[in-house]
Parts: structure tokens; C-alpha cells; sequence
């Protein structure tokens, strides 16, 4: 397996969630950075490679660097990098780690393959998003945010709506499920399911919100679909203040961001209560310092 790298969440184990998220909690109750760790990594640097587009995942990702003493060194691929000349993803990646910066965070596309990458690599890897295949940090911080909210997620429902079939956040979550005991759903215009799936699948919305736990929405993904009458299809599963009605009053409203704001949902679903997504948000920060900090302090994150 990957080297103390975080690439998916197949092989996590329990404890380590149960760590994690532990760790995130305190970590969310510090005022300040320590002083005398900020103090011991001065010099230490963590490149974040992104090789695809991000605000949340990069700027968290930022931030926990900060608040770790660690500097983050950032390529963004729309920066005028050596991508430009067209030199590849992978010597772009060799490149930095001959840098030895102490951990290399990627964001890249399915064309990039980051899992057999990490395994040729001593430096610990984290995945930032890799195309389809998954977004392990995002799934963490929903769960953290979950966790947040009821103290287990053991037999809690998950009702996942929208654009199913190209989600790596989905991925995430159905092998981060199966250690966190909670069930996932589908629902959706069949051109946004999985063309296979052994989740249950709600044909009307108001059957799985009232079945729901909690409802996560996912974006309308524009830039994998040439063909934009499937936007009016995506319209009819939008979560709204009317069929929010079918919700629980103690579920919660998720969105991983970024919302395209009439798709997904209204704008007045943010107002709801339920609605978590900024401080799904908030909990990304912790949960990264968290994975960046066991990184560096030589702790397994699997
Ligand atoms: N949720 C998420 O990954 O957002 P970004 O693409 O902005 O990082």
C-alpha cells in the first residue's frame, strides 16, 4: 500500500478516523498556533500541486499549512507554469519533490494516475481530489460535520442528489461509509446515476428526503456536459424551501461546493437551518491541520 499517503479511503481504519476527528475537534478550539511547534518547523514547506481548479480544497489546504508552522508552496496550474511548455503532470511532481518539500498535496484529473504515482514515492502524498476517482478530505470534513451534529453515524441516511455518475466526493463517501456505518442513497435524472450502482435509488425526491438523515447535493458539473438541455432534466431533483418541507427537522442540508445557485438549490435553502455548507467549510480546514499535522509528526494516516 501508499506510504503514509491518504489517496482513498478504502483501507482507513477506525481508529485512525476516530483520531482524526478527534484531533480536528481540539484543533477547532485553538485560538492560536504553537509557538514553539511553529517555532521547531520553521524551514519545513508542503507543496500543493493543482493541476485542476479550487478555492475551498487549495485555501484550506493554505491555511492549515499556516496555522502548522509549515510554508505552503502552491503551483496552480493557471499560473504560467513549466506546464505551459508542455512538460507532464508526473516530472512536474518529481520536479518539486527533488525540492523536498515535507508532503505533497495533488489535485489532478483521471488522466493523471496519483495512486500508482504515490506508490512509487517516499514522500507522503495526499489526495486533493483525483477526477472521478475520489476526494478522500472532502468525505472526512462531511463526516466531521455530520459527527458535529449527532455523535454517531452508524445506521444514519445519506440521500446524495445530483450529478452522481461524475462525483469523486460520491466515491469518497461509499468507502468511507462502509467504516462509518452509514447508508447512502441515490437520487437523480438517470443521466446523472451511475450506470451500475447496489445503492438504493429514489425516482421522486420527496421519498428520499423523507427517508433522509441528511441530503447532500452535488453540482451540476457544466464542464462534462456538452450538451446543456440535460441542465433543465438536473432542475426538476433542485432542492428547494417547498420540498425541503419533506426533510426532518434534525437532518442536515450538505453541498460540497462550489453551487451553481438555481440547479442544485434555491438560494433560499441556505437560510434553511439544516444548511451546513459553510461550516462544512469551516470543519475542511481542521480536518486537513489535522492530516497535516499526523503527516508530520511520523503518525499513520490509514
Ligand atoms: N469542494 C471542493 O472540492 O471545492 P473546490 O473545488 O473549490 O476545492
Amino acid at each position: 500500500m501508499f506510504a503514509n499517503s491518504l489517496i482513498d479511503l478504502q483501507n482507513v481504519s477506525t481508529d485512525f478516523l476516530a483520531h482524526l476527528f478527534s484531533l480536528s475537534e481540539k484543533l477547532s478550539q485553538q485560538k492560536n498556533s504553537d509557538r514553539q511547534l511553529v517555532e521547531q518547523r520553521r524551514g519545513m514547506t508542503v507543496a500543493l500541486t493543482f493541476f485542476e481548479s479550487s478555492t475551498r480544497t487549495r485555501m484550506s489546504f493554505e491555511t492549515a499549512c499556516i496555522r502548522e508552522g509549515v510554508w505552503p508552496l502552491l503551483l496552480d496550474s493557471k499560473g504560467g507554469t513549466s506546464l505551459d511548455k508542455g512538460e507532464t503532470h508526473e516530472d512536474t511532481l518529481l520536479n518539486i519533490l527533488a525540492m523536498g518539500p515535507q508532503l505533497l498535496v495533488v489535485r489532478c484529473g483521471d488522466d493523471f494516475d496519483l495512486g500508482r504515482f504515490a506508490q512509487t514515492c517516499s514522500t507522503p502524498i495526499l489526495n486533493a481530489g483525483w477526477g472521478r476517482r475520489g476526494h478522500p478530505t472532502q468525505a472526512l470534513l462531511d463526516a466531521a460535520t455530520w459527527l458535529g451534529h449527532r455523535p454517531d453515524l452508524s445506521g444514519a441516511k445519506l440521500l446524495v442528489v445530483g450529478d452522481i455518475r461524475h462525483s469523486r466526493v460520491v466515491a469518497s463517501h461509499l468507502e468511507l461509509s462502509r467504516q462509518l456505518g452509514y447508508e447512502i442513497a441515490f437520487c437523480g435524472h438517470e443521466e446523472f446515476l451511475p450506470e451500475s450502482t447496489q445503492q438504493k435509488v429514489f425516482s421522486k425526491l420527496e421519498d428520499g428526503l423523507q427517508w433522509a438523515d441528511a441530503v447532500m447535493a452535488l453540482r451540476f458539473q457544466m464542464e462534462r456536459h456538452q450538451n446543456r438541455h440535460f441542465e433543465n432534466d438536473f432542475r426538476r431533483f433542485s432542492l428547494t424551501v417547498e420540498n425541503l418541507k419533506m426533510l426532518k427537522s434534525d437532518a442536515l442540508i450538505f453541498h460540497p461546493g462550489p453551487i451553481n445557485h438555481g440547479i442544485e438549490l434555491t438560494a433560499e435553502v441556505l437560510k434553511d437551518p439544516r444548511a451546513v455548507v459553510l461550516e462544512q467549510v469551516r470543519r475542511g480546514v481542521w480536518i486537513r491541520q489535522a492530516l497535516v499535522r499526523m503527516i508530520l509528526e511520523g503518525e499513520t494516516v490509514s
